[in-house]
């Protein structure tokens, strides 16, 4: 099969086209031919060498751990799909990767609604695995109000609807272009960065009862202030987390119990039309590169997502 795959560590430009034996799939996993893929920010991560995950590669490794496409290949003791289903999930996350390739395997799927474009189904496995992870976490309740801290990216985005969609009140913090997004997705949008409390004052918010920081950019001490207890605030992506005494949620690789339930949940949602997975850029598999520019640099609305045609032009 092809894939963009890398050899070594490094910038961007170290992702090219290559071939490969197509990955076979083992017990409770499925094949899929893949029709779009996710660029999230641990590829990038992972594919820059600086990742302490990075030395558990064996290389080449293809990247990439959202795919959407359809089933050509059933592992034993799956019943939930046949071939020629179209479904969107999650690779083996031991493996860090395999999406962004003609085949790829899939350890956690939904069924991808008929009118959900490929592109979304492709991108969204883990923003929502993550997104449902980290509210079942915080359970919280509806009529409450949960504050998402970075609300605008993959992560948040998902998890602005999905907590929506339980009857929670949701403040997304966001810079200001991104607001309107925000708000579509139902969220009250603040701009982030230092004096938070002082924005929300002046929203006239008066109690925030949880507290999602998916950013990881250093706003812990005022999300604790915020809520006024530890327990009702996760991090995904800080790890001073244990100094704070607030509860860093890293889901299948830490052990814990992951959301991967919030993928047929989405897709009931989608056919619903009250979910989608905005979409910040497309890409064609061939430009896997320019999607890890961009993934690395600027601001996010939504997701970064490849396409896969049946002959790519290398
Ligand atoms: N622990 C886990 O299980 C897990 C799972 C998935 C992802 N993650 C991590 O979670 C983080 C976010 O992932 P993602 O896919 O959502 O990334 P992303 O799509 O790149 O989004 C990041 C968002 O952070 C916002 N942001 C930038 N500076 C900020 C600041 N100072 N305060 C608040 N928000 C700020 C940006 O908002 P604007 O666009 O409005 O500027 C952007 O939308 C990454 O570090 C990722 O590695 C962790």
């Amino acid at each position: 099969m092809f894939a963009m795959q890398y050899d070594r560590f490094g910038g961007p430009d170290v992702l090219h086209l290559g071939t490969t034996d197509a990955p076979q799939p083992r017990a409770g996993q499925i094949r899929i031919r893949v029709h779009a893929a996710g660029v999230s920010p641990v590829d990038v991560g992972l594919r820059s060498g600086r990742t302490p995950m990075s030395a558990r590669l064996p290389l080449p490794h293809i990247p990439g751990v959202d795919a959407a496409g359809t089933v050509d290949k059933i592992g034993d003791d799956v019943h939930d799909v046949t071939l020629g289903d179209h479904v969107f999930g999650i690779v083996e996350l031991a493996r860090l990767g395999g999406a962004s390739a003609q085949f790829a395997v899939l350890q956690h799927w939904a069924h991808k609604p008929t009118t959900m474009p490929w592109t979304q189904a492709g991108a969204a496995g883990t923003s929502i695995e993550t997104a449902t992870r980290a509210l079942d976490l915080l359970d919280p309740r509806p009529g409450m109000t949960i504050l998402v801290d970075g609300a605008a990216g993959g992560v948040g985005s998902i998890a602005v609807q999905l907590a929506t969609a339980r009857g929670i009140h949701v403040i997304g913090t966001a810079r200001a272009d991104n607001h309107d997004l925000l708000r579509q997705l139902g969220a009250t949008p603040v701009t982030y960065g230092p004096d938070l409390t002082n924005r929300l004052d002046a929203l006239g918010v008066t109690r925030i009862d949880r507290a999602l920081d998916v950013a990881g950019a250093g706003s812990l001490t005022e999300l604790l202030h915020l809520t006024g207890d530890p327990t009702a605030v996760v991090t995904l992506a800080d790890f001073t987390a244990p100094t704070h005494g607030v509860r860093l949620s890293m889901g299948q690789l830490a052990g814990e119990p992951d959301g991967r339930h919030g993928l047929p949940a989405a897709a009931q949602l989608f056919t619903k039309g009250r979910f989608r997975v905005p979409i910040d850029a497309v890409f064609p598999l061939t430009k896997a590169a320019d999607a890890h520019r961009t993934s690395e640099h600027g601001s996010r609305r939504g997701k970064i997502v490849l396409t896969v045609d049946d002959e790519p032009e290398g």
